[in-house]
Order: structure tokens, then sequence, then C-alpha cells
């Protein structure tokens, strides 16, 4: 057995029920599930004969971070300034997607991206790849390498995309379905049905998703949805007939409690009741949308409508994989409209409310018996996190100082089924 002990431990049953354990301890069973969470001296007591680790006085141990949009290819272009989203996708994104048509660029790219995602505490993550099947499956290859969890599918496209990244509805349609033969039973590494947004989709490409999402009910199924009013526009004139932009998805069946909507910042009432109907979830995305100049997203609005929310760093329109970067943008985000996000809440978002909207029901909270998804962070090198963290009065405090000081190199270990993915030494 394997024991880690860390100066604190944080971890949310829901966005109001933080635990904390100070001079607290995770010990792994034979199972690769968490045997036991709670205080180092009855840790010691139960099991003397583990394999201790003890990361130190300024460690932190937290549920592995789960984000639940995230775009591989577009880690090539994050930063790229100067326009809203229509032109954003023309100028940077597109191009950097059209790059992994070539295997050796793909391979190399998905390298650095796996490799970037272990290294900021990501464990579990919903990942767009680029129109090409075969580049997608060396994703799914190398964050198998990686030992990560991700949800991954080709992004579905046939028009107004340039030419090879789009192709016929048929073709993409088939090839996704070999690779979800190929893949379904892969207890990490799930496909996904991935369908950019409306504006890329034919009625064809719609139908036929449809079919495929009918018959793979249980897969998670991912798009974007109303992120900027120029995009709502579009899709009102290339749709006219469906009540609003989330009905195209709904009116074809797309929607149900594996679907995750990107954004959803223009959601009118009747589109949330759809998605409350539907059980989908919309999944935030603040970085990406202060960087874009999208909109302020009202975790409020969408919360009291009943609809499940989760955080997305959505790189590259997002500027950081680290999730505790993402939450705090979502804190700065909510700031701005008068609403005081509790750093319990923060860390929900990125950990349990993730898991949930994923449909993992064994991460995301550490228990006993919950598969150990965990990362430390260290803050020893770092005077001003290690000072707030020690001299904090009340865990709530010490969670948002993590939560707002952190970054990805505070991030020392972080490990899948209990196994390290990646360890910063
Ligand atoms: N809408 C359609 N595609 C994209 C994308 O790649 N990023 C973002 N932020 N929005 C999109
Ligand atoms: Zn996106």
């Amino acid at each position: 057995m394997i024991a880690h002990r860390a100066r604190w431990i944080f971890s949310c049953q829901s966005a109001t029920k933080l635990d904390v354990w100070e001079d607290g301890c995770l010990v792994i069973g034979k199972d690769s599930r968490i045997a036991f969470v709670g205080p180092t001296s009855q840790g010691h007591k139960k099991y003397p004969k583990a394999q201790w680790t003890d990361h130190g006085k300024s460690s932190v141990l937290m549920p592995g971070f789960v984000d639940c949009h995230v775009h591989g290819p577009q880690i090539d272009m994050v930063g790229s300034a100067g326009q809203t989203l229509l032109r954003w996708l023309k100028e940077f994104a597109y191009p950097a997607e059209l790059k992994y048509q070539n295997a050796a660029h793909a391979n190399k790219g998905w390298k650095k991206f796996a490799c970037a995602l272990a290294s900021s505490g990501t464990t579990h993550a919903a990942v767009y790849s680029t129109s090409s099947l075969e580049a997608t499956e060396s994703l799914m290859a190398e964050l198998d390498r990686w030992g990560l969890r991700a949800h991954v599918g080709p992004v579905l496209m046939d028009r107004h995309a340039p030419r090879p990244l789009i192709g016929p509805a048929s073709r993409q349609i088939s090839g996704l379905q070999q690779l979800i033969k190929k893949w379904k039973q892969h207890p990490r590494i799930k496909p996904s049905i991935v369908l950019r947004f409306v504006p890329t989709s034919t009625k064809t490409l719609l139908e036929l998703t449809s079919k495929i999402r009918q018959k793979y009910s249980d897969l998670i199924f991912q798009s974007h949805l109303a992120e900027t009013q120029e995009e709502i526009k579009w899709v009102k004139k290339l749709y006219p007939k469906h009540r609003n932009y989330t009905a195209v998805y709904s009116d074809h069946e797309l929607l149900n409690d594996r679907s995750l909507l990107g954004h959803g910042i223009y959601l009118e009432r009747d589109e949330l009741k759809l998605l409350k109907k539907f059980r989908s979830s919309v999944i935030h995305c603040p970085s990406s949308n202060l960087f874009l100049g999208s909109g302020l997203f009202s975790l409020k609005k969408v919360r009291e409508s009943g609809v499940a929310v989760a955080l997305g760093s959505d790189v590259g329109a997002g500027t950081s994989l680290f999730m505790p970067s993402v939450a705090r943008s979502a804190y700065e985000v909510q700031a701005l409209q008068g609403h005081f996000l509790s750093s319990a809440e923060l860390l929900w978002l990125i950990t349990g409310a993730g898991s949930k909207a994923l449909g993992q029901k064994d991460s995301g909270t550490l228990a006993r018996g919950m598969a150990a998804d965990f990362v430390v962070l260290d803050g020893a090198y770092d005077p001003v996190l290690s000072d707030r963290m020690a001299n904090a009065k009340k865990h709530e405090d010490r969670l948002a100082a993590i939560l707002m000081l952190s970054h990805q190199s505070h991030v020392k270990l972080t490990c899948v089924d209990g196994k390290s993915v990646y360890r910063r030494d």
C-alpha cells in the first residue's frame, strides 16, 4: 500500500461541503482505490507498513482537476490575441488544427499537450481533437500512455471551415463509428462525439450525428453553444425554423445527461429549460470568455435554472490549462456581476462538478472507495504562497489563497488510479 502525507488535504463533497484535514494522509489500497483519507495520526496507526511519502510542510493534496472543455491542437496557438471568436477561428484556430493532418506534427504536438495537462494537475479532460481520424487516434494513444482519463473525438464539420478540415458528413460519421468500436471498452480513454458547433454543420451532418448519438447514448457529446451574439445571429440565419440555438441540438436529439455544451453565455430562459429537461451540462470557460471578449457568463442565472455547470479551460482561447487559474477567472467573472463565489464552490467546480458532468461517479472527491485521482501542490519554494497558507486563520481563506495564487509550477505530483502520471522531479 502507498500513503501520501500532506500538510493540508482539501476535497469537496458538493459546492457547499468542504472537507479539510490538517496534517492529513491519503492511503491507496491494492485495488488502486482510496483506502483511507483522514488525519495522519490515524492513518499511521491503521497502515504502519504502507510505503509513506511526506510531501512537506507547505504541501496541499486535492482531487485531480477536471477540465471539461479543451482543444488539443490549439495548444500550439494559445495566447493568439486581437480577434473576437469568428475571426479568431479563421485566423488562428483552424490553421493550427490543419497542421495536425501531418502525422509527425501531430505526434509531437500531442506529446506537448498530454505533458501540459498532466503537469497542470489535470487527471480527467473532455478533449476536442482535430478533424483527422488518424490524428485523433494518435492523441488517444498518447493520453493513454500518460495514464490520463479523457473523452476524445474528431471534430465533426462539413461546412464554413477550410477544405482539408471538412469532408462529407457520411465519411466523417463512418470514421467516428470505427473509432468508437475500437476504443469503447478502454477503461480511461473514451471516444466522444464532438460536433464543433451549429455554423459548421449542415442538416445532413446534424442528422447523421443524431443517429450515432442514439446508438451510443452513453458517450459524451460535446459542442459549443451561445458563445457570442454574432455566432447566434449566424445560427438563426442558417436554421430559421428552430426556436433557438439550443433547439437545433435538441430537435436533432443530441441532448442527454452526457451532453456538454461549451460557454452558454447568452442562453435564453427557454433554452435553459431545454437543457434542464435533458439534464445536459453547460461548461463555463471564463478564461476564454475574457480573452476573446465574448461576454460575462452568469453562473447564478444558470444554476438557478437547475442546469449543471462545470468548468473548462477552452485552451487555446483560454490562456491556461491550469484549472485553479480557470477557477480564478470564474471568480473574477462572477465578481464583476456582484456575485462572490466561495473557495469551496470554486474547488467543487474544477473537481466534483467536472466528474459529475463527465458521468464519472467514482472520482472528483477524496473518500474511501473512490479512484485515487489526486494532485499535490507544493508551495515551499514560494514564500508568498506558503506564508499565506501558513498564516490563514480559516481553511476557506487558506483554500482561496491556494486557488488564487498557485500556478502550474507548484504542481509536484499528479496521480490517476494511484499511479503517478506526472512528477516534478
Ligand atoms: N466555437 C467553435 N469552435 C470554437 C473553438 O475552437 N473555440 C471556441 N472558444 N469557440 C468555438
Ligand atoms: Zn471551445
